[in-house]
């Protein structure tokens, strides 16, 4: 997989891709090829013509050689090169100007893990070590390249060690730098906020700089860390794409520059806004993993390779291919307003209808009435709670069900005890009034004192031995980030440390209960990435639990994170996000796409629509398994219309989930043309017993229900008459 010439041309080949970089004859790392796989990589063209251009600078005097228009492995700025560096910083002299050379390298067997930062696995994979060196400022910097036999991912991180006697001051310190050719590229990233997750936006490169970051301590809603440079015009089953994204939860940047050369610099890391690290002598920086796709049969090619990744080498071991129970969760049937009785009576809803688990959202704990107190003492309320959460949760375990309960642990209410106690403990900074957000405060868990008090506190729950699930939600972005914990001239570290903090708090606890199922959230979708998910086995995708509303945010969610590690339920209608109302059949079709499927309804909408449920939920539970492991993949996606397929792991059975938004009259015949089937085989839908062939599946489509608006014909499949329709057909293959 990683081949080396006398030279010093390194090539990373596996049935992916080839990715190859060279010392250049100057002592910099020269990217050669990030593409599709190479018989001969090590004999790939130095495409960078050593040629006179007007008004570039010279390298370091030496002849034609301009860093401006040389693609780089890891630039740093200052010396010829004008693009925005991956590695930028001063030392004790106030000198900005670094300058990166190879050292040495060396290939690891085993992939290395980070040890203070989730890092994907391991596992028939090659590691690359390239250490460059800046003898000026004494510091060493080590590029980490992991490739892996199975699967398309590249792995990169960056490791800096100060190795002088003075300190020295990291800015930019990303994980990796890819500088592709001048081509004509789009840009497809994914951006929105609040229940509206996902939302996909296709651009052209621009001349200059696009970048897509957060400063809001959290990954983000508003731009996810994920970026896909695609060739103009790939679509779902055509196009080159490169494709990033960071295992990282904090301040993340993907920077996108088309230079005056026209080649493409990406860069992805921590956000150099507003970080600086001091690197003391002797010390090291890691950063989080970045981690590249190369795709060359377009999105879907793309997404293959994403889904497959995270569910095998990020997603926690435990779960892998595990089916996610069924769930009933309190919080859209009750709301804060939740107490021992009513909780028990909702068990025994959720036990008729068939569901596998009681989840206690919101409200439990001392005081916790509404969303103006409480958060941070992690206590049950006495009144509402007598017997406590340990005996709560054993009588739903005795009635058949598995139990689940909701946390908020980095957050801290004005009104709380812990706030009385400590109220140094928040991020703040001096003579600043801190802003709240939902009425609440953000811990700084940067310090090891608040890491260790949230674990005692949730420990002390979790250790009754009777919680099977923890909802771990996080729901206010973070504002006057500063600590009391940390020195006057480390204030600008403490968004990453307060990231370093929250990863050693998971890791503790999810070692100690590893059979217990996390689920991430962030007021939904607010910080869903591959650091989160490296502890956790699912997220809540979104609060939009309208359908219709959701489409988009599965689709675009869909681009990089497989249905395995997300979550959906059966909610009110009208919704309570967006007010519209659907029926059951749809909000259950749009959920049904995910590994964990649930229900969050009160007693009266469970009795009105108890067949229903029942039948749903069976469903759910005969298809658990299906759902996690297999393919999904987007066939159509229009503004009226969406339809997908899922083919489970051992390719017996296929789902085609159809979405009609808007009824309107005489609307054209439409079909789907699936993907990934065997072609000699039949495939028989299970609601009829038809049989189709897969050929005919795949290249003159499966015809698609119809929304009347007028006479029907019984042979005709039709949808529900009027908005807002789906249906979800079953194929079972047929082996015969
Ligand atoms: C967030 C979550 C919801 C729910 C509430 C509880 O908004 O996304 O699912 O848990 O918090 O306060």
């Amino acid at each position: 997989m990683i081949t080396v010439s006398k030279d010093k041309t390194f090539a990373l080949t596996n049935k992916y891709f080839s990715y190859v970089f060279r010392v250049s004859p100057e002592g910099i790392l020269e990217h050669l090829h990030y593409g599709g796989p190479l018989r001969d990589p090590l004999n790939v063209a130095v495409h960078h013509l050593r040629t006179q251009r007007e008004v570039a600078s010279n390298f370091q005097g030496g002849p034609y050689f301009s860093l401006s228009d040389t693609p780089q492995e890891f630039p740093s700025f200052g010396t010829s090169d004008y693009r925005f560096p991956a590695l930028h910083g001063r030392n004790s002299d106030g000198n900005t100007v670094f300058s990166l050379h190879y050292k040495k390298y060396q290939i690891v067997k085993e992939k290395p893990r980070l040890k203070k930062l989730p890092s994907a696995r391991g596992g028939d994979s090659e590691t690359l070590i390239v250490t460059l060196e800046d003898p000026l400022h004494k510091l060493e910097v080590e590029l980490y390249y992991t490739v892996y036999e199975h699967y398309g991912v590249l792995v990169r991180s960056a490791k800096f060690k100060n190795k002088g006697n003075k300190e020295l001051q990291l800015q930019h310190a990303y994980s990796s730098a890819l500088d592709l050719p001048p081509h004509e590229y789009e840009i497809l990233h994914l951006h929105g906020t609040w229940s509206r997750e996902f939302c996909e936006e296709r651009i052209d490169v621009p001349k200059g700089r696009f970048i897509v970051d957060s400063a809001r301590g959290t990954s983000s809603a508003a731009h996810s860390p994920f970026i896909a440079i695609v060739q103009k015009g790939t679509t779902e089953e055509y196009g080159r794409v490169h494709a990033t994204t960071l295992m990282y939860s904090g301040n993340f940047s993907l920077s996108v520059e088309k230079g005056e050369f026209e080649d493409v610099r990406l860069l992805a890391g921590i956000n150099p806004f507003n970080f600086h690290w001091r690197l003391k002598p002797g010390k090291k920086f890691c950063t989080p993993e970045a981690l590249h796709v190369y795709a060359d049969k377009g999105l879907r090619s793309m997404s293959h390779i994403w889904h497959e990744f995270v569910r095998e080498k990020v997603s926690p071991e435990r779960f892998r291919h595990k089916p996610r129970p069924t769930y009933l969760n309190t919080w859209e049937a009750a709301y804060f307003d939740v107490d021992e009785e009513k909780v028990l009576h909702l068990a025994d809803k959720a036990k008729e209808i068939g569901v596998d688990m009681l989840v206690l959202d919101d409200g439990w704990f001392e005081g916790r009435r509404d969303d103006t107190s409480s958060l941070g003492d992690w206590t049950a309320d006495k009144e509402r709670f007598p017997s406590g959460i340990p005996a709560l949760a054993a009588k739903v375990k005795a009635k058949g069900l598995k139990f689940g309960i909701w946390f908020e642990p980095e957050m801290v209410n004005p009104k709380s005890q812990l706030f009385e106690d400590h109220p140094d403990w928040i991020l703040h900074v001096p003579g600043r009034k801190p802003s709240l957000g939902r009425n609440q405060l953000t811990l700084d868990l940067s310090r090891p004192e608040v890491i260790d008090y949230l674990y005692a506190q949730i420990d002390d729950i979790l250790s009754c031995g009777d919680i099977d699930y923890v909802k771990w939600d996080m729901n206010r972005n973070m504002t006057e980030v500063g600590s009391a914990g940390q020195s006057k001239n480390r204030q600008r570290e403490v968004s990453h440390r307060y990231m370093l903090g929250l990863y050693d708090l998971l890791r503790r606890l999810t070692k100690k209960y590893p059979d217990v199922l996390f689920e991430n959230c962030a007021s939904g979708g607010n910080r869903f990435d591959l650091g989160m998910l490296s502890y956790m086995a699912q997220n809540w995708t979104s609060d939009m639990c309208d359908p219709i509303g959701r489409l988009d945010i599965i689709n675009g969610c869909s681009y990089l994170f497989p249905l395995d590690v997300t979550a959906a339920y059966i909610g009110p209608s009208p919704n309570h996000q967006n007010g519209r109302v659907s029926s059951i059949k749809t909000r259950f079709n749009a959920g049904a796409f995910c590994a964990a499927r649930g229900i969050s309804l009160n007693e009266e909408d469970i009795d009105e629509h108890k067949s229903e449920l029942q039948s749903l939920i069976m469903f759910a539970k005969d298809t658990s398994e299906d759902f996690v492991g297999g393919r999904f993949d987007r066939l159509i996606k229009s503004k009226n219309e969406v339809c997908w397929q899922y083919t489970s792991r051992d390719e017996q059975t296929v789902y085609l989930a159809y979405f009609h938004i808007l009824a309107a009259p005489n609307l054209p015949f439409r079909r789907a043309r699936m993907v990934g089937l065997e072609a000699n085989a039949d495939y028989m839908l299970v609601e009829d017993g038809a049989t189709y062939a897969g050929d005919a599946l795949m290249q003159n489509g499966m015809p698609l229900p119809y929304v009347a608006t007028g006479q029907v014909n019984e042979k005709v499949r039709y949808m529900t008459k009027g908005d807002f329709s789906s249906h979800l057909f079953v194929f079972k293959k047929d082996n015969n």
